[in-house]
C-alpha cells in the first residue's frame, strides 16, 4: 500500500482543510489516527480543522462562487470533464484506497470510483441542458420563461460507507450547476477525500480554478454543526443515519436552508413462488452480503413465499458457506471487514436483541476472531413482528420472513419506517406491476428481478420516509442544486394586469 498512498499523496501527517491549498495547524489534541479495518494496524494521522480552518474554507468557496457562476455552464463542463479523465488515471490507486481504510472489497472499491467517473461524465453532458421552460403568457404582448442559476456554497456531508462516491454525486452535478462545494468526510474514512482532494487539485491548479472544492476534515460536532447552521451554505446534502438526518434537517430548516438527506434504509426483497430461484439467490447475496451489508441499500429483509421459503433457505446456506470473508485487497475475497470496532459492537448487540425477541439464527451470528473487523454473514428466520426488523443494523444481517399471498407481502414490505429501495423477483407481469404500482413499493427505488443495492448514476437516488425524501445524482437531481426564476417580459406599449384586474387612475 505504501506505493499506492505516496501516489495519491497520503503522508504520515496530514493536514485536514483544502481551499485550493492544503491548510490547518499542526495541534496534535486535535490528531485523528486513521486505522485499517483490514487487520486493526495504523495508516496515518489527519490533522482535524478547527472553526478557523472552516472559515478559512468556506470564505475561499464563497468568493470563488462569484467567478465560477459566471463562468459558462459548458466551459464549467469542461472543468469537470477533466476530472473525470484524471479520476480514470487514479482509479486503481483510490480503489484500493477506499478498500484499505473503508473495507470493502478491491473490486467494489474500484466500482466506487467508477461511479465518480460516471457522475462526471453524466454532468459534463448535463452543463449544456441546464432546461428551463417557457410558458404562454395570458397577458398579449408578453414572454414567460424560467430559468435556473447557481445557488451558492453546496456542503456535503459523506458517510464511511461510500467515501468518495457520494462526494462525486453532488460535487459533480454543483459544479456543472454553478455551485462551488465543501465537504466534509466521516472521521472514518478522512483520507479518501484528501486523496480525493490531492486529484481533483490537478485540475483545478491546470486551470486556476482552486478553490470550487474545498475539504475540512473535523468531528460531526465542530464542524458538522457550524455546517448545518451556517447561512452561507444554502444547501447541504447529508448522508447517515437517520438520527443524525433529524439534526441536519432541523437546523437547515431553522434558517431556511435546503436539505438533501440520504438517510437509513430497511431494503426488501419480495421472492414470489414463480422467482428465478438461481437469479434470486445471486441478487440476495450480492444485496446482503456485498459491502459487508454496509450499503444504505443493502438488502435486511428477505420475504419469500411460504411455498418455496425452506429450498430458498437450503440455497442461501449453501451459499454463505462458501463465502470467501478476508483481506478485502485480496481478489478471491467476497466480504471484508465491518469499518471499526463500533460497527461491531452495534451489530453483536443487534444479534443479543434478536436472540432475545426469539429471532432463530439460522447462519453466523459471532465475530472471527483475527486482527481487524471480520464477522459473519448472519441469516435469522423472523416473523413480521420481531422488533428488530423494524431497524436499520449497518451490518450482514438478513432476516427472512414468509408469507401467504402478495397482499401480505406488500403490507409487510412496506410495515418499516425507512422507505430506499426494493426489489421483487417474479416471472409473472401482474406481480412486477402490482409491486410497482401506486399501492406497491413506497420505496424511491424499486426494481424487478434485480437486487436491492449497486443503483446506477442515471437515475435519481433517495428514499422515502424515515429515508429523508432527498434525490441525488441522474434524472433531474440538479434542480435542487439551482435556484428557480420566473421571467415575465412584456414587449408591448402597455401594461395589461394578469387575471383580469383593473387599477387604472381615471
Ligand atoms: C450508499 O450506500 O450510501 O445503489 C449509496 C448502491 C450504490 C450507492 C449506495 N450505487 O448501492
Amino acid at each position: 500500500m505504501k506505493d499506492v498512498l505516496e501516489r495519491l499523496g497520503i503522508k504520515e501527517f496530514n493536514l485536514g482543510a483544502y481551499n485550493g491549498e492544503w491548510i490547518g495547524n499542526a495541534d496534535d489534541s486535535q490528531t485523528l489516527k486513521v486505522e485499517t479495518p483490514v487487520d486493526g494496524s495504523h495508516i496515518a494521522k489527519v490533522y482535524q480543522a478547527s472553526a478557523e480552518d472552516y472559515d478559512a474554507v468556506i470564505i475561499a468557496a464563497h468568493e470563488k462562487f462569484k467567478q465560477w457562476r459566471m463562468f459558462p455552464a459548458p466551459k464549467r463542463g469542461e472543468i469537470v470533464r477533466q476530472i473525470g479523465e484524471e479520476l480514470r488515471k487514479y482509479k486503481s490507486d483510490l480503489g484500493k484506497l477506499v478498500s484499505y481504510e473503508m473495507g470493502k472489497i478491491i473490486s467494489e472499491g474500484e466500482g466506487e470510483v467508477q461511479e465518480m467517473i460516471d457522475i462526471a461524465d453524466f454532468a459534463v453532458g448535463l452543463s449544456r441542458q441546464l432546461y428551463g421552460l417557457s410558458m404562454h403568457s395570458e397577458r398579449p404582448l408578453h414572454r414567460m420563461y424560467e430559468q435556473w442559476h447557481p445557488l451558492g456554497v453546496v456542503g456535503v456531508i459523506s458517510a464511511f460507507n461510500f467515501p468518495v462516491a457520494v462526494w462525486a454525486w453532488n460535487a459533480m452535478i454543483a459544479l456543472v450547476c454553478g455551485d462551488t462545494c465543501v465537504w466534509k468526510p466521516s472521521s472514518t474514512t478522512p483520507l479518501t477525500g484528501i486523496a480525493t482532494m490531492n486529484i481533483v487539485d490537478n485540475v483545478l491548479k491546470r486551470n486556476s480554478w482552486e478553490g470550487i472544492l474545498g475539504l475540512v476534515i473535523g468531528s460531526g460536532s465542530v464542524i458538522g454543526e457550524r455546517m448545518i447552521n451556517d447561512k452561507r451554505v444554502p444547501l447541504i446534502s447529508a448522508t447517515g443515519s437517520t438520527p443524525m438526518g433529524y439534526k441536519v434537517n432541523n437546523a437547515v430548516a431553522k434558517r431556511m436552508g435546503r436539505a438533501i438527506l440520504e438517510l437509513g434504509g430497511n431494503n426488501a426483497i419480495i421472492a414470489m413462488p414463480d422467482a428465478n430461484i438461481d437469479m434470486l439467490v445471486r441478487g440476495v447475496l450480492f444485496a446482503a452480503v456485498g459491502t459487508a451489508g454496509q450499503r444504505c441499500t443493502s438488502l435486511r429483509r428477505l420475504i419469500v413465499h411460504e411455498s418455496i421459503v425452506e429450498g430458498v433457505i437450503t440455497r442461501l446456506l449453501n451459499a454463505y458457506k462458501s463465502i470467501s470473508i478476508g483481506n478485502p485487497l485480496d481478489a478471491n475475497t467476497l466480504m471484508g471487514p465491518l469499518a471499526d470496532t463500533n460497527a461491531v459492537n452495534v451489530m453483536m448487540n443487534a444479534l443479543d436483541k434478536i436472540r432475545e425477541q426469539g429471532g432463530d439464527i439460522l447462519f453466523g451470528g459471532h465475530r472471527i476472531d483475527k486482527p481487524g473487523y471480520y464477522v459473519e454473514p448472519t441469516i435469522v428466520r423472523a416473523t413480521k413482528d420481531l422488533p428488530m426488523v423494524q431497524e436499520e443494523t449497518f451490518a450482514p444481517i438478513l432476516y427472512i420472513i414468509s408469507f401467504k399471498d402478495i397482499d401480505e407481502a406488500m403490507e409487510i414490505h412496506n410495515s418499516v419506517p425507512q422507505g430506499l429501495s426494493s426489489a421483487i423477483f417474479t416471472t409473472n407481469m401482474l406481480s412486477a406491476e402490482k409491486f410497482l404500482s401506486h399501492e406497491g413499493s413506497d420505496c424511491g427505488i424499486a426494481n424487478v428481478n434485480i437486487g436491492t443495492s449497486g443503483a446506477e448514476i442515471g437515475g435519481a437516488f433517495g428514499g422515502e420516509k424515515e429515508t429523508g425524501g432527498g434525490r441525488e445524482a441522474g434524472s433531474d437531481s440538479w434542480k435542487q442544486y439551482m435556484r428557480r426564476q420566473t421571467c415575465t417580459i412584456n414587449y408591448g406599449s402597455e401594461l395589461p394586469l394578469a387575471q383580469g384586474v383593473k387599477f387604472d387612475i381615471e
